[in-house]
């Protein structure tokens, strides 16, 4: 436990001998259970093999995120920015290096654990939205619901509230298909949202959106940060950059804290 408070010390920028957060987090007990640290991850590589060619995406980075956080990752194209945040949300696992989300270390437990886990403690919006085509607003935003095994009369009622808070109920039977970019954008936080997850992984909410769409997303962000949930983002966009209490930065492969 000292390591773990001289880490995060050094991260708040109190360390006197550095004056500067140092992620040293290798060095840490990392299957101990902790009430503080939401995202835990360690020296996490991420290499894909397309055909016979090694693309090299995360070089051992380190990240940690807090509770009630608001993270943003940023970097180029192509930087890893989804790779970290499917490993982060458990739907990729990392090369070589850990990763402890609530106290479970991710990057060994299987497909059924980790689709359970993440059901109830991730709510994760992709940067390609991706609701389910063949069902309607309220199916896609009720599923993951249905998928814990919540009953029908608790379901349609946050279908309806969730619908509502996202500024679609008159779109609730409306298919993915019949909806705008940012509509369907909408619909996706609705369902990242389903089972009140203490953690989202959001990536790059507004890419695609006008300035108008963007800031009802900006303006749901900050509703959710204000709720107290931990918040992770990949995004350039300057008004979610004004709401990081983190603001971190993919370089060849590593995290950097741009507030260094
Ligand atoms: N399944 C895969 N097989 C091979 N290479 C992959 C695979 N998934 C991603 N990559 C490569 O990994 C690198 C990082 O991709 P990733 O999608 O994480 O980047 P990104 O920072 O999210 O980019 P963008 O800003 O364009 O969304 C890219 O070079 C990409 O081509
Ligand atoms: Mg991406």
């Amino acid at each position: 436990m000292e390591r773990l408070a001289e880490t995060k010390a050094s991260r708040k920028g109190e360390d006197p001998e550095k004056g500067q957060r140092k992620l040293r987090i290798e060095e840490l007990k990392l299957t101990e259970k902790s009430h503080e640290e939401v995202i835990l991850g360690s020296l996490l590589c991420k290499v894909y093999l397309a055909g016979d060619v090694e693309v090299e995406v995360l070089r051992g980075t380190n990240l940690i995120v807090e509770k009630g956080e608001f993270t943003v990752v940023s970097g180029a194209s192509g930087s890893g920015k989804t790779t970290l945040l499917n490993i982060i949300g458990g739907i990729d696992k990392p090369t070589s290096g850990k990763v402890v989300v609530f106290g479970e270390d991710l990057s060994v437990e299987d497909e059924d654990f980790l689709a359970a886990f993440r059901c109830s403690n991730i709510g994760f919006v992709f940067q390609s939205y991706n609701l389910v085509s063949t069902l309607t607003v309220a199916e896609n935003v009720g599923f993951p619901m249905e998928w814990i095994g919540r009953p029908v009369d608790h379901i349609e009622k946050r279908v309806q509230e969730l619908i509502a808070m996202v500024g679609l109920s008159s779109r609730s039977e409306h298919f993915p298909f019949q909806l705008s970019g940012g509509e369907q954008q909408r619909v996706a936080f609705a369902r990242a949202l389903a089972n009140n997850p203490p953690l989202l992984l959001v990536d790059e909410p507004t890419g695609n959106l006008d300035r108008k769409t963007s800031s009802k997303i900006i303006d749901m962000l900050q509703m959710l940060k204000d709720d107290g949930k931990t918040i992770v983002v990949a995004t350039h966009d300057e008004g979610i950059l004004k709401l990081a209490d983190q603001k971190l930065c993919l370089e060849e492969g590593k995290l950097v804290n741009l507030d260094d």
